[in-house]
C-alpha cells in the first residue's frame, strides 16, 4: 500500500536515477492517489491498476503535453490488440469507453532540468469499481468488467503496458510525436466534433476539434479562426 505511486517516485527519484534502469511502482491500493487538475484518484483494492514508471528522456523535454498523449497511444494499442475496439482517448489523457472514463494518465516532472528530464509517469486504470467508489467522482465512470464482462489479469495487462510504453518512449524520444500524431487523432473520441472546451478561467469555447499540434496542444476551429489550446476540459455541445 502506498500513498501514491506518483509521489513515491518524486520522492525517491534520486535513489533510481543512480541506477539506470526504469523503475516500475506498482501499487495494489492508494491511499492519497492523484489524478488531473489537482483531483483526486480513487481506487480500490483490487478493482485497479495503479502504477508510475520513472524515466529518463535524454533530451531537456520541449512538449510534455505531447508525452502524454503518446501514453495514450500505448495504452489504446493494447486494449485494441485486445479486441477492445471501442476504447477512445478524450484530449488530453482520459481513455473512455462510450463518454465514461475508466483510465488516466498523469505526468510530472522538474521541467528545470537543464541536459535530460525525468518524467514519471503515472497510470491508472479501472478494472472493478467498487460502487460506493463510482459514487465520489463528479463524472461518468466505468470499469474493464462492465465494458469486457469479465474480470481481466491485472499483471498481463501491466506487462504488455510496459512492453508498449518502452517502445513507444523510445519512438518518441528519437522522433518526437509527430509519427504518432495520425493515429492519436483516430483514437480521439471528439475529432471534428463540435465541442465545448472549459478553460481553468472558467470561459468556455466553442468549436470544432481539428486535432493536435505537435506540442500536443488541441485546435478547434471557432467562429473567429482556428485556435490552439494547451489546457482545459472538453465536453461536447448540446445539440440546438
Ligand atoms: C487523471 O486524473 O485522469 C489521471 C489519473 C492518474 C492516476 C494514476 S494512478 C497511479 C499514479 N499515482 C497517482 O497518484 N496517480 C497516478
Amino acid at each position: 500500500m502506498l500513498d501514491s505511486t506518483n509521489s513515491y517516485l518524486i520522492r525517491n527519484k534520486s535513489v533510481y536515477l543512480k541506477h539506470g534502469t526504469i523503475p516500475v511502482i506498482v501499487s495494489e491500493l492508494q491511499t492519497k492517489g492523484r489524478g488531473t487538475s489537482n483531483r483526486n484518484w480513487f481506487s480500490n483494492l483490487g478493482g485497479c491498476l495503479t502504477f508510475s514508471i520513472l524515466w529518463q528522456y535524454k533530451h531537456k523535454i520541449q512538449h510534455l503535453p505531447s508525452l502524454g498523449l503518446v501514453v495514450g497511444v500505448s495504452l489504446i494499442r493494447v486494449f485494441r490488440n485486445l479486441a477492445l475496439t471501442s476504447v477512445h482517448l478524450k484530449w488530453p489523457n482520459d481513455l473512455l469507453y462510450k463518454n465514461k472514463k475508466f483510465g488516466g494518465i498523469l505526468i510530472e516532472c522538474n521541467t528545470n532540468e537543464q541536459i535530460s528530464t525525468a518524467v514519471i509517469i503515472g497510470i491508472g486504470v479501472n478494472f472493478k469499481l467498487s460502487s460506493n467508489l463510482a459514487s465520489l467522482v463528479d463524472y461518468a465512470v466505468t470499469d474493464l468488467y462492465e465494458i469486457t464482462g469479465y474480470m481481466l489479469d491485472r499483471n498481463q495487462i501491466l506487462a504488455l503496458f510496459l512492453i508498449e510504453l518502452r517502445h513507444v518512449l523510445n519512438t518518441f524520444e528519437n522522433y518526437g510525436f509527430h509519427v504518432f500524431r495520425n493515429e492519436w487523432q483516430s483514437y480521439h473520441i471528439y475529432q471534428g466534433q463540435n465541442i465545448v472546451l472549459r478553460l481553468p478561467n472558467r470561459l468556455n469555447v466553442e468549436g470544432i476539434v481539428d486535432g493536435v499540434q505537435d506540442d500536443g496542444s488541441l485546435t478547434l476551429i471557432t467562429s473567429s479562426g482556428r485556435k490552439n489550446f494547451n489546457v482545459g476540459e472538453i465536453s461536447l455541445r448540446a445539440k440546438s
